[in-house]
Protein backbone atom coordinates (compact mmCIF):
# COMPACT_ATOMS: atom_id res chain seq x y z
CA UNK A 1 0.00 0.00 0.00
CA UNK A 2 1.30 3.43 -0.74
CA UNK A 3 2.28 5.66 2.09
CA UNK A 4 -0.48 7.50 3.70
CA UNK A 5 -2.91 5.87 1.16
CA UNK A 6 -6.45 5.40 3.37
CA UNK A 7 -9.02 3.26 1.57
CA UNK A 8 -12.46 4.33 2.84
CA UNK A 9 -13.69 2.74 6.16
CA UNK A 10 -17.31 3.54 5.31
CA UNK A 11 -16.62 -0.40 4.33
CA UNK A 12 -15.68 -1.27 8.04
CA UNK A 13 -19.09 -2.11 8.64
CA UNK A 14 -19.65 -4.31 5.71
CA UNK A 15 -15.92 -5.56 6.33
CA UNK A 16 -16.89 -6.16 10.08
CA UNK A 17 -20.20 -8.37 8.73
CA UNK A 18 -18.63 -10.04 6.62
CA UNK A 19 -15.96 -11.13 8.41
CA UNK A 20 -18.87 -11.84 11.35
CA UNK A 21 -19.90 -14.45 8.88
CA UNK A 22 -16.46 -16.21 8.58
CA UNK A 23 -15.95 -15.92 12.24
CA UNK A 24 -18.82 -17.59 12.68
CA UNK A 25 -18.55 -20.50 9.79
CA UNK A 26 -15.01 -21.32 10.92
CA UNK A 27 -15.91 -21.00 14.75
CA UNK A 28 -12.43 -19.39 15.35
CA UNK A 29 -13.61 -16.56 17.69
CA UNK A 30 -11.02 -13.91 16.38
CA UNK A 31 -11.48 -10.96 14.37
CA UNK A 32 -9.52 -11.07 10.89
CA UNK A 33 -7.83 -7.85 11.42
CA UNK A 34 -5.95 -8.43 8.58
CA UNK A 35 -8.86 -7.71 6.30
CA UNK A 36 -8.80 -4.47 7.48
CA UNK A 37 -7.12 -1.90 5.48
CA UNK A 38 -3.45 -0.67 7.41
CA UNK A 39 -3.85 2.64 7.65
CA UNK A 40 0.16 3.60 7.89
CA UNK A 41 1.64 7.53 7.56
CA UNK A 42 4.91 9.18 7.97
CA UNK A 43 4.25 12.54 9.31
CA UNK A 44 0.59 13.38 11.00
CA UNK A 45 -2.67 10.92 11.68
CA UNK A 46 -6.07 11.29 12.65
CA UNK A 47 -8.56 8.87 13.94
CA UNK A 48 -12.09 9.89 14.54
CA UNK A 49 -15.43 8.38 14.30
CA UNK A 50 -16.97 9.97 11.48
CA UNK A 51 -14.88 10.65 8.17
CA UNK A 52 -15.15 13.80 6.73
CA UNK A 53 -14.85 14.98 10.35
CA UNK A 54 -11.30 13.50 10.71
CA UNK A 55 -10.29 14.61 7.07
CA UNK A 56 -10.87 17.91 8.74
CA UNK A 57 -8.14 17.40 11.24
CA UNK A 58 -6.27 16.09 8.40
CA UNK A 59 -6.47 19.31 6.11
CA UNK A 60 -5.12 21.22 9.45
CA UNK A 61 -2.32 19.06 9.92
CA UNK A 62 -1.36 19.57 6.39
CA UNK A 63 -1.61 23.63 7.10
CA UNK A 64 0.54 22.96 9.29
CA UNK A 65 -1.22 22.88 12.50
CA UNK A 66 -0.04 20.95 15.24
CA UNK A 67 -1.64 17.97 17.53
CA UNK A 68 -3.70 20.23 19.40
CA UNK A 69 -5.22 22.14 16.17
CA UNK A 70 -6.36 19.73 14.28
CA UNK A 71 -8.18 18.23 17.74
CA UNK A 72 -9.81 21.20 17.87
CA UNK A 73 -10.69 21.40 14.50
CA UNK A 74 -11.93 17.83 14.65
CA UNK A 75 -13.91 19.00 18.12
CA UNK A 76 -15.92 21.49 16.27
CA UNK A 77 -16.50 18.98 12.67
CA UNK A 78 -17.87 16.33 14.58
CA UNK A 79 -20.43 19.03 16.17
CA UNK A 80 -21.80 18.84 12.58
CA UNK A 81 -21.37 15.28 11.02
CA UNK A 82 -21.61 13.59 14.42
CA UNK A 83 -24.74 15.19 16.20
CA UNK A 84 -25.40 12.50 18.23
CA UNK A 85 -21.85 12.32 20.40
CA UNK A 86 -19.90 15.45 18.48
CA UNK A 87 -21.00 18.32 20.10
CA UNK A 88 -20.95 21.99 21.22
CA UNK A 89 -23.34 21.83 23.92
CA UNK A 90 -21.89 19.17 25.78
CA UNK A 91 -18.72 18.51 27.45
CA UNK A 92 -15.25 16.00 27.62
CA UNK A 93 -11.96 15.28 28.33
CA UNK A 94 -8.55 16.44 26.21
CA UNK A 95 -5.67 14.84 27.32
CA UNK A 96 -2.41 16.18 25.36
CA UNK A 97 1.29 15.23 25.28
CA UNK A 98 3.89 17.44 23.82
CA UNK A 99 6.36 15.63 22.39
CA UNK A 100 9.08 17.78 24.57
CA UNK A 101 7.22 15.32 27.88
CA UNK A 102 4.47 17.77 29.05
CA UNK A 103 0.86 16.68 29.46
CA UNK A 104 -1.55 18.08 30.55
CA UNK A 105 -5.73 17.26 30.65
CA UNK A 106 -8.25 19.75 29.61
CA UNK A 107 -11.18 19.21 31.73
CA UNK A 108 -14.32 20.79 30.20
CA UNK A 109 -16.59 18.33 31.75
CA UNK A 110 -20.53 20.06 32.22
CA UNK A 111 -21.13 21.24 35.49
CA UNK A 112 -24.65 21.04 37.46
CA UNK A 113 -26.08 24.24 37.47
CA UNK A 114 -26.28 26.51 40.28
CA UNK A 115 -29.72 25.86 40.94
CA UNK A 116 -29.47 22.04 40.89
CA UNK A 117 -30.05 20.05 44.23
CA UNK A 118 -29.24 16.35 45.15
CA UNK A 119 -33.07 15.41 45.22
CA UNK A 120 -33.92 17.49 42.00
CA UNK A 121 -35.07 13.97 40.19
CA UNK A 122 -36.94 12.70 42.83
CA UNK A 123 -40.61 12.86 43.75
CA UNK A 124 -42.17 14.11 46.71
CA UNK A 125 -41.88 9.78 48.17
CA UNK A 126 -38.04 10.15 47.00
CA UNK A 127 -38.84 7.85 43.78
CA UNK A 128 -37.04 8.60 41.09
CA UNK A 129 -39.02 10.82 38.60
CA UNK A 130 -38.84 8.50 35.16
CA UNK A 131 -36.64 10.01 32.43
CA UNK A 132 -36.11 13.32 34.36
CA UNK A 133 -32.22 13.23 34.19
CA UNK A 134 -31.84 11.54 30.84
CA UNK A 135 -35.09 13.78 28.71
CA UNK A 136 -35.83 17.28 28.43
CA UNK A 137 -34.11 20.58 29.42
CA UNK A 138 -33.57 19.23 32.87
CA UNK A 139 -31.08 16.77 31.98
CA UNK A 140 -28.74 19.34 30.66
CA UNK A 141 -25.53 20.83 32.64
CA UNK A 142 -23.71 23.40 31.49
CA UNK A 143 -21.61 22.48 28.79
CA UNK A 144 -17.87 22.46 28.33
CA UNK A 145 -16.73 22.39 25.07
CA UNK A 146 -16.19 25.42 23.59
CA UNK A 147 -14.33 26.29 26.47
CA UNK A 148 -12.27 23.25 26.64
CA UNK A 149 -11.27 23.36 23.03
CA UNK A 150 -10.87 27.46 23.49
CA UNK A 151 -8.53 26.76 25.93
CA UNK A 152 -6.68 24.21 24.33
CA UNK A 153 -5.77 26.10 21.66
CA UNK A 154 -5.21 29.47 23.42
CA UNK A 155 -2.76 27.07 25.85
CA UNK A 156 -0.97 25.35 22.50
CA UNK A 157 -2.16 25.73 19.47
CA UNK A 158 -0.72 27.23 16.49
CA UNK A 159 -3.01 28.34 13.62
CA UNK A 160 -5.11 31.21 14.10
CA UNK A 161 -8.50 30.29 15.90
CA UNK A 162 -10.92 30.88 13.36
CA UNK A 163 -9.30 28.73 10.85
CA UNK A 164 -9.43 26.14 13.10
CA UNK A 165 -13.56 26.64 12.41
CA UNK A 166 -13.54 26.93 9.11
CA UNK A 167 -14.03 23.18 8.29
CA UNK A 168 -17.23 23.31 10.39
CA UNK A 169 -18.79 25.96 9.14
CA UNK A 170 -18.31 24.82 5.72
CA UNK A 171 -19.77 21.00 6.57
CA UNK A 172 -22.81 22.94 8.60
CA UNK A 173 -23.78 25.37 5.73
CA UNK A 174 -23.22 23.77 2.78
CA UNK A 175 -24.01 20.42 4.21
CA UNK A 176 -22.42 16.77 4.21
CA UNK A 177 -24.22 13.85 2.43
CA UNK A 178 -26.19 11.68 5.83
CA UNK A 179 -24.43 8.27 5.99
CA UNK A 180 -26.47 5.20 6.49
CA UNK A 181 -25.29 4.80 9.75
CA UNK A 182 -26.09 8.65 10.65
CA UNK A 183 -29.67 7.93 8.40
CA UNK A 184 -29.91 5.28 11.30
CA UNK A 185 -29.59 6.41 14.35
CA UNK A 186 -31.22 9.27 13.53
CA UNK A 187 -34.51 7.16 12.80
CA UNK A 188 -33.66 4.97 15.86
CA UNK A 189 -33.64 8.14 17.81
CA UNK A 190 -36.45 10.32 16.20
CA UNK A 191 -39.02 9.21 19.41
CA UNK A 192 -36.36 11.20 21.50
CA UNK A 193 -35.56 14.32 18.81
CA UNK A 194 -39.59 14.36 17.95
CA UNK A 195 -40.19 15.37 21.49
CA UNK A 196 -38.49 19.22 21.22
CA UNK A 197 -39.89 20.82 18.36
CA UNK A 198 -36.28 22.70 16.80
CA UNK A 199 -34.43 18.71 17.47
CA UNK A 200 -37.47 17.60 15.24
CA UNK A 201 -37.63 20.09 12.49
CA UNK A 202 -33.43 20.38 12.08
CA UNK A 203 -32.95 16.79 12.44
CA UNK A 204 -36.23 14.88 11.25
CA UNK A 205 -37.44 17.38 8.71
CA UNK A 206 -40.37 17.74 10.66
CA UNK A 207 -41.20 13.89 10.19
CA UNK A 208 -39.72 13.57 6.57
CA UNK A 209 -36.51 11.65 7.91
CA UNK A 210 -33.25 11.65 6.09
CA UNK A 211 -32.40 9.22 3.95
CA UNK A 212 -28.62 7.94 3.79
CA UNK A 213 -26.92 10.32 1.00
CA UNK A 214 -29.49 13.06 1.42
CA UNK A 215 -27.73 16.08 2.46
CA UNK A 216 -28.30 17.97 5.59
CA UNK A 217 -27.53 21.45 6.30
CA UNK A 218 -27.38 22.97 9.31
CA UNK A 219 -27.50 26.96 8.91
CA UNK A 220 -28.45 27.85 12.20
CA UNK A 221 -25.45 25.76 13.41
CA UNK A 222 -23.44 27.49 10.63
CA UNK A 223 -24.16 30.96 12.03
CA UNK A 224 -23.70 29.43 15.68
CA UNK A 225 -20.09 28.53 14.57
CA UNK A 226 -19.22 31.58 12.77
CA UNK A 227 -19.76 33.17 16.22
CA UNK A 228 -17.46 31.19 17.90
CA UNK A 229 -14.71 32.06 15.41
CA UNK A 230 -15.45 35.21 14.87
CA UNK A 231 -15.42 36.19 19.12
CA UNK A 232 -14.76 32.84 20.55
CA UNK A 233 -15.58 31.34 23.87
CA UNK A 234 -17.47 34.72 24.84
CA UNK A 235 -19.86 34.33 22.86
CA UNK A 236 -21.22 31.41 23.93
CA UNK A 237 -20.78 32.25 27.75
CA UNK A 238 -21.57 35.77 27.96
CA UNK A 239 -22.71 36.74 24.38
CA UNK A 240 -25.86 36.32 22.30
CA UNK A 241 -25.59 32.15 22.38
CA UNK A 242 -25.52 32.72 26.14
CA UNK A 243 -28.65 34.14 25.72
CA UNK A 244 -30.00 31.81 23.21
CA UNK A 245 -29.38 28.69 25.73
CA UNK A 246 -31.00 30.74 28.35
CA UNK A 247 -34.08 31.28 26.79
CA UNK A 248 -34.57 27.78 25.76
CA UNK A 249 -34.23 27.17 29.58
CA UNK A 250 -36.95 29.13 30.13
CA UNK A 251 -38.74 28.26 27.61
CA UNK A 252 -38.57 24.24 28.46
CA UNK A 253 -38.13 24.77 32.44
CA UNK A 254 -34.70 23.62 32.29
CA UNK A 255 -32.34 25.06 35.22
CA UNK A 256 -29.12 27.20 33.50
CA UNK A 257 -29.07 30.38 33.43
CA UNK A 258 -26.60 33.43 32.08
CA UNK A 259 -25.03 33.02 35.28
CA UNK A 260 -24.16 29.87 35.08
CA UNK A 261 -22.64 29.91 31.36
CA UNK A 262 -20.73 33.12 32.52
CA UNK A 263 -19.03 31.45 35.73
CA UNK A 264 -18.32 27.82 33.71
CA UNK A 265 -14.21 27.52 33.12
CA UNK A 266 -12.84 24.67 31.11
CA UNK A 267 -9.62 23.48 33.88
CA UNK A 268 -6.37 22.43 33.24
CA UNK A 269 -5.78 19.05 35.38
CA UNK A 270 -2.63 16.87 35.34
CA UNK A 271 -2.60 13.62 33.72
CA UNK A 272 -3.05 10.50 36.15
CA UNK A 273 -0.04 8.68 35.64
CA UNK A 274 0.64 5.24 36.67
CA UNK A 275 3.27 2.73 34.57
CA UNK A 276 2.52 -1.03 33.08
CA UNK A 277 5.84 -3.06 32.47
CA UNK A 278 8.15 -0.26 31.39
CA UNK A 279 5.56 2.06 29.70
CA UNK A 280 4.40 5.23 31.27
CA UNK A 281 0.40 5.10 31.13
CA UNK A 282 -1.24 8.83 31.36
CA UNK A 283 -4.83 9.34 31.42
CA UNK A 284 -7.46 11.56 32.91
CA UNK A 285 -8.20 12.01 36.93
CA UNK A 286 -11.43 12.78 38.00
CA UNK A 287 -14.11 14.37 37.52
CA UNK A 288 -13.84 11.15 35.65
CA UNK A 289 -12.84 7.77 36.77
CA UNK A 290 -11.53 6.53 33.88
CA UNK A 291 -7.71 7.20 34.43
CA UNK A 292 -8.24 5.51 38.36
CA UNK A 293 -10.28 2.56 37.43
CA UNK A 294 -7.79 1.86 34.42
CA UNK A 295 -4.22 1.93 36.16
CA UNK A 296 -5.93 0.16 38.97
CA UNK A 297 -6.61 -2.37 36.80
CA UNK A 298 -3.36 -2.33 35.59
CA UNK A 299 -1.43 -2.75 38.64
CA UNK A 300 -2.89 -5.88 39.52
CA UNK A 301 -2.31 -7.18 36.26
CA UNK A 302 1.08 -5.91 35.60
CA UNK A 303 2.79 -9.00 37.20
CA UNK A 304 0.38 -11.80 36.32
CA UNK A 305 0.84 -14.32 33.53
CA UNK A 306 -2.18 -13.56 31.17
CA UNK A 307 -2.05 -16.43 29.14
CA UNK A 308 -3.42 -16.67 25.74
CA UNK A 309 -5.89 -13.09 24.82
CA UNK A 310 -9.88 -14.37 25.17
CA UNK A 311 -9.10 -17.41 26.81
CA UNK A 312 -10.79 -18.71 29.84
CA UNK A 313 -7.68 -17.96 32.02
CA UNK A 314 -7.48 -14.21 30.80
CA UNK A 315 -11.07 -13.42 31.06
CA UNK A 316 -11.09 -14.64 34.21
CA UNK A 317 -8.38 -12.90 35.70
CA UNK A 318 -9.18 -9.72 33.53
CA UNK A 319 -13.01 -10.19 34.64
CA UNK A 320 -12.28 -10.61 38.27
CA UNK A 321 -10.00 -7.29 38.10
CA UNK A 322 -12.76 -5.34 36.44
CA UNK A 323 -15.36 -6.50 38.93
CA UNK A 324 -13.34 -4.92 41.97
CA UNK A 325 -12.11 -1.57 40.14
CA UNK A 326 -15.81 -1.35 39.16
CA UNK A 327 -16.98 -1.87 42.85
CA UNK A 328 -14.39 1.08 43.94
CA UNK A 329 -15.29 2.91 41.50
CA UNK A 330 -19.16 2.61 42.52
CA UNK A 331 -18.49 3.14 46.45
CA UNK A 332 -15.69 5.88 45.83
CA UNK A 333 -15.70 8.48 42.73
CA UNK A 334 -16.93 11.53 42.28
CA UNK A 335 -15.50 15.24 41.44
CA UNK A 336 -12.48 15.74 43.64
CA UNK A 337 -13.35 19.01 44.19
CA UNK A 338 -16.43 18.64 45.70
CA UNK A 339 -15.73 15.25 47.85
CA UNK A 340 -12.93 13.46 49.02
CA UNK A 341 -11.71 10.73 46.17
CA UNK A 342 -8.99 8.85 47.00
CA UNK A 343 -7.60 8.31 43.52
CA UNK A 344 -4.01 7.15 45.55
CA UNK A 345 -5.07 4.76 47.58
CA UNK A 346 -6.82 3.25 44.44
CA UNK A 347 -3.59 3.39 42.65
CA UNK A 348 -1.18 2.37 44.86
CA UNK A 349 0.43 -0.65 44.31
CA UNK A 350 0.23 -1.80 47.93
CA UNK A 351 -3.48 -2.12 46.95
CA UNK A 352 -3.16 -3.80 43.60
CA UNK A 353 -1.17 -6.35 45.64
CA UNK A 354 -4.06 -6.79 47.87
CA UNK A 355 -6.53 -6.99 44.96
CA UNK A 356 -4.55 -9.50 43.12
CA UNK A 357 -3.88 -11.86 46.28
CA UNK A 358 -7.88 -11.73 46.37
CA UNK A 359 -8.70 -12.66 43.08
CA UNK A 360 -5.72 -15.06 43.05
CA UNK A 361 -7.28 -17.22 45.62
CA UNK A 362 -10.96 -16.72 45.41
CA UNK A 363 -13.84 -16.95 43.08
CA UNK A 364 -16.76 -14.35 42.99
CA UNK A 365 -16.97 -13.39 46.61
CA UNK A 366 -18.42 -9.83 46.32
CA UNK A 367 -21.97 -10.40 47.97
CA UNK A 368 -24.25 -9.80 44.94
CA UNK A 369 -26.90 -7.19 44.97
CA UNK A 370 -29.96 -6.12 42.29
CA UNK A 371 -28.53 -4.61 39.65
CA UNK A 372 -30.37 -3.04 36.80
CA UNK A 373 -29.39 -5.26 33.10
CA UNK A 374 -27.36 -2.73 30.92
CA UNK A 375 -29.02 -1.21 28.26
CA UNK A 376 -28.46 -1.74 24.44
CA UNK A 377 -25.97 0.62 24.21
CA UNK A 378 -25.05 2.98 20.98
CA UNK A 379 -22.20 4.60 19.95
CA UNK A 380 -23.05 8.07 21.64
CA UNK A 381 -19.95 9.37 22.75
CA UNK A 382 -17.43 9.57 20.65
CA UNK A 383 -13.19 9.41 21.02
CA UNK A 384 -11.05 10.80 18.48
CA UNK A 385 -7.14 10.57 18.46
CA UNK A 386 -4.58 12.83 16.99
CA UNK A 387 -0.51 13.20 16.48
CA UNK A 388 1.04 15.81 14.20
CA UNK A 389 4.94 15.39 12.35
CA UNK A 390 6.39 16.85 15.71
CA UNK A 391 5.35 13.70 18.06
CA UNK A 392 2.77 15.88 19.99
CA UNK A 393 -0.40 13.79 20.40
CA UNK A 394 -3.88 14.48 21.98
CA UNK A 395 -6.35 11.64 22.65
CA UNK A 396 -10.07 13.51 23.23
CA UNK A 397 -13.24 12.15 24.04
CA UNK A 398 -16.38 14.23 24.77
CA UNK A 399 -20.14 13.25 24.70
CA UNK A 400 -23.90 14.57 24.90
CA UNK A 401 -23.74 11.47 27.30
CA UNK A 402 -26.76 9.33 25.71
CA UNK A 403 -27.38 9.52 21.87
CA UNK A 404 -28.36 13.68 20.86
CA UNK A 405 -28.30 13.94 24.80
CA UNK A 406 -31.31 15.25 26.56
CA UNK A 407 -33.08 15.92 22.97
CA UNK A 408 -33.34 19.56 23.62
CA UNK A 409 -32.17 22.17 20.83
CA UNK A 410 -31.30 25.18 21.22
CA UNK A 411 -33.86 27.90 19.65
CA UNK A 412 -32.09 30.24 16.66
CA UNK A 413 -28.70 28.42 17.53
CA UNK A 414 -28.84 24.87 16.09
CA UNK A 415 -27.12 22.79 18.64
CA UNK A 416 -28.18 20.09 20.51
CA UNK A 417 -27.58 19.74 24.49
CA UNK A 418 -26.71 17.47 27.14
CA UNK A 419 -28.12 15.02 29.68
CA UNK A 420 -25.32 14.86 31.39
CA UNK A 421 -26.75 15.14 34.69
CA UNK A 422 -28.06 11.48 34.60
CA UNK A 423 -24.45 10.72 35.27
CA UNK A 424 -24.39 12.21 38.63
CA UNK A 425 -25.79 9.77 41.46
CA UNK A 426 -29.43 10.52 41.50
CA UNK A 427 -30.27 8.49 44.16
CA UNK A 428 -27.95 6.41 45.90
CA UNK A 429 -27.98 2.93 45.08
CA UNK A 430 -29.71 3.21 42.37
CA UNK A 431 -28.10 2.43 38.54
CA UNK A 432 -27.65 5.29 35.81
CA UNK A 433 -28.52 4.46 31.99
CA UNK A 434 -25.42 2.48 32.02
CA UNK A 435 -26.34 0.55 34.90
CA UNK A 436 -23.79 2.10 37.05
CA UNK A 437 -24.27 2.16 40.83
CA UNK A 438 -22.82 5.23 42.55
CA UNK A 439 -22.31 6.83 45.64
CA UNK A 440 -22.78 9.55 47.95
CA UNK A 441 -19.37 10.99 46.83
CA UNK A 442 -21.40 12.14 43.22
CA UNK A 443 -24.81 13.17 44.38
CA UNK A 444 -25.83 16.68 42.58
CA UNK A 445 -24.57 19.88 43.94
CA UNK A 446 -24.69 23.33 42.05
CA UNK A 447 -21.82 23.45 40.04
CA UNK A 448 -20.10 20.15 40.38
CA UNK A 449 -19.76 17.87 37.80
CA UNK A 450 -20.91 14.38 36.97
CA UNK A 451 -18.21 11.43 37.53
CA UNK A 452 -17.35 9.69 33.96
CA UNK A 453 -15.94 7.02 32.57
CA UNK A 454 -14.05 9.01 30.15
CA UNK A 455 -10.41 7.82 29.37
CA UNK A 456 -8.43 9.24 26.47
CA UNK A 457 -5.66 7.69 27.83
CA UNK A 458 -1.58 7.85 26.14
CA UNK A 459 0.84 5.54 26.69
CA UNK A 460 4.80 6.59 26.64
CA UNK A 461 7.53 4.18 25.90
CA UNK A 462 11.33 5.31 26.12
CA UNK A 463 10.07 9.00 26.45
CA UNK A 464 8.34 8.52 23.54
CA UNK A 465 4.90 8.50 22.77
CA UNK A 466 3.99 4.94 21.65
CA UNK A 467 -0.54 4.88 21.69
CA UNK A 468 -3.16 7.38 21.73
CA UNK A 469 -6.59 6.05 22.27
CA UNK A 470 -10.11 6.18 24.28
CA UNK A 471 -13.66 4.70 23.48
CA UNK A 472 -17.21 6.16 24.16
CA UNK A 473 -19.69 3.31 25.95
CA UNK A 474 -20.73 4.12 28.81
CA UNK A 475 -19.92 2.28 32.11
CA UNK A 476 -17.64 0.17 29.38
CA UNK A 477 -15.69 2.68 28.29
CA UNK A 478 -12.45 1.99 31.03
CA UNK A 479 -12.51 -1.64 30.15
CA UNK A 480 -12.57 -1.02 26.55
CA UNK A 481 -9.25 1.02 26.85
CA UNK A 482 -7.89 -1.53 29.22
CA UNK A 483 -8.55 -4.33 26.41
CA UNK A 484 -6.70 -2.58 23.71
CA UNK A 485 -4.06 -1.65 26.05
CA UNK A 486 -3.67 -4.92 27.33
CA UNK A 487 -4.01 -6.36 23.57
CA UNK A 488 -0.63 -4.14 22.89
CA UNK A 489 1.15 -3.79 25.83
CA UNK A 490 0.46 -7.64 27.29
CA UNK A 491 -0.27 -9.34 24.14
CA UNK A 492 1.80 -8.21 21.62
CA UNK A 493 -0.82 -7.41 19.10
CA UNK A 494 -0.41 -4.83 16.61
CA UNK A 495 -2.75 -1.98 16.14
CA UNK A 496 -5.51 -3.07 13.89
CA UNK A 497 -5.53 -6.81 15.81
CA UNK A 498 -5.60 -4.43 19.27
CA UNK A 499 -8.96 -2.90 18.25
CA UNK A 500 -10.62 -5.15 16.18
CA UNK A 501 -10.12 -8.18 19.00
CA UNK A 502 -13.33 -9.17 20.90
CA UNK A 503 -14.08 -7.60 24.06
CA UNK A 504 -15.55 -8.54 27.26
CA UNK A 505 -17.05 -5.94 30.61
CA UNK A 506 -17.59 -6.66 33.88
CA UNK A 507 -19.01 -3.84 36.10
CA UNK A 508 -19.56 -5.14 39.42
CA UNK A 509 -23.14 -4.74 39.37
CA UNK A 510 -25.06 -5.87 37.82
CA UNK A 511 -23.28 -8.95 38.28
CA UNK A 512 -22.88 -10.37 35.14
CA UNK A 513 -19.60 -10.70 32.39
CA UNK A 514 -21.10 -9.35 28.99
CA UNK A 515 -19.53 -10.79 25.73
CA UNK A 516 -19.41 -9.59 22.42
CA UNK A 517 -21.25 -13.04 21.07
CA UNK A 518 -19.09 -13.32 17.81
CA UNK A 519 -15.97 -13.63 19.60
CA UNK A 520 -15.24 -16.10 21.60
CA UNK A 521 -15.14 -19.91 21.30
CA UNK A 522 -18.27 -22.19 22.55
CA UNK A 523 -15.41 -24.14 24.59
CA UNK A 524 -14.41 -20.82 26.09
CA UNK A 525 -18.28 -19.89 26.80
CA UNK A 526 -18.66 -23.47 28.65
CA UNK A 527 -16.05 -23.10 30.75
CA UNK A 528 -17.21 -19.44 31.94
CA UNK A 529 -20.50 -21.02 32.74
CA UNK A 530 -18.98 -23.72 34.92
CA UNK A 531 -17.16 -21.11 36.54
CA UNK A 532 -20.61 -19.48 37.29
CA UNK A 533 -20.38 -16.40 35.36
CA UNK A 534 -23.72 -15.13 34.39
CA UNK A 535 -23.02 -14.16 30.85
CA UNK A 536 -24.84 -11.76 28.96
CA UNK A 537 -24.12 -10.61 25.10
CA UNK A 538 -24.01 -7.43 23.23
CA UNK A 539 -23.17 -6.64 19.33
CA UNK A 540 -20.59 -4.50 20.24
CA UNK A 541 -19.05 -2.50 22.87
CA UNK A 542 -17.31 0.87 22.26
CA UNK A 543 -15.63 2.40 19.75
CA UNK A 544 -11.68 2.39 19.84
CA UNK A 545 -10.05 5.15 17.62
CA UNK A 546 -6.24 4.72 18.33
CA UNK A 547 -2.90 5.39 16.80
CA UNK A 548 0.38 3.30 17.19
CA UNK A 549 3.42 4.37 16.58
CA UNK A 550 6.89 2.75 16.24
CA UNK A 551 8.62 4.10 18.53
CA UNK A 552 12.15 3.33 16.61
CA UNK A 553 11.05 4.23 12.90
CA UNK A 554 8.34 7.54 14.08
CA UNK A 555 5.68 5.39 11.31
CA UNK A 556 2.09 6.11 12.59
CA UNK A 557 -0.26 3.59 12.12
CA UNK A 558 -3.66 4.50 12.52
CA UNK A 559 -6.67 2.15 13.59
CA UNK A 560 -10.36 3.19 13.27
CA UNK A 561 -12.78 0.79 15.29
CA UNK A 562 -14.26 -1.67 12.64
CA UNK A 563 -17.44 -2.04 14.91
CA UNK A 564 -18.66 1.35 13.57
CA UNK A 565 -17.72 3.90 10.61
CA UNK A 566 -15.23 5.85 11.87
CA UNK A 567 -11.46 6.48 9.45
CA UNK A 568 -8.53 6.79 10.29
CA UNK A 569 -6.07 9.62 7.71
CA UNK A 570 -2.54 10.12 7.87
CA UNK A 571 0.06 11.84 5.60
O1 LIG B 1 -19.09 10.49 30.91
C1 LIG B 1 -19.51 9.35 30.79
O2 LIG B 1 -18.96 8.38 31.26
C2 LIG B 1 -20.77 9.12 29.98
N1 LIG B 1 -21.54 10.32 29.93
C3 LIG B 1 -20.37 8.65 28.64
C4 LIG B 1 -21.56 8.31 27.78
C5 LIG B 1 -21.25 7.37 26.70
O3 LIG B 1 -20.16 6.92 26.54
C6 LIG B 1 -22.39 6.97 25.83
N2 LIG B 1 -21.91 6.16 24.74
N3 LIG B 1 -21.87 5.20 24.32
Amino acid sequence: MRIGEVISQHLYPAVSRISLIVVIALGAGLFPADALPQVAARHGMVVASEPLAAEAGLGILKAGGNAVDAAVAVGFALAVTHPQAGNIGGGGFMLIRLAGGEAVVVDYREEAPGAATRNMYLDERGEAIADASMVGARAAAIPGTVAGLALAHKKYGKLPWTRLLQPAIRLASGGFPVSYDLAKSLRSESGLLSRDPESRRIFLRNGREYEAGEMLRQPQLAGTLRRIAASGPRVFYRGAIARAIAATMEKRRGLIRIEDLRQYQARLREPLRGTFRGDEILSVSPPSSGGVGLIEMLNVLEPLDLGTPNSFHSIRIIAETMRRAYADRAAYLGDADFSSVPSHGLTSRAYAAKLREEILQSRAEIPVQPGKPLPYESSETTHFSVVDSAGNAVANTYTLNGSYGSGVTVEGAGFLLNNEMDDFTTQPGVANMFGLIQSEANTIAPRKRPLSSMTPTIVVHDGKVQLVLGSPGGGTIINTVLQVLLNVLAFKMDIRRAVASPRFHHQWMPDQLVLEGWGFSADTIQKLEEAGYKLEYREHMGACEAIEIDTQTGWRFGAADPRTGGKAVGY
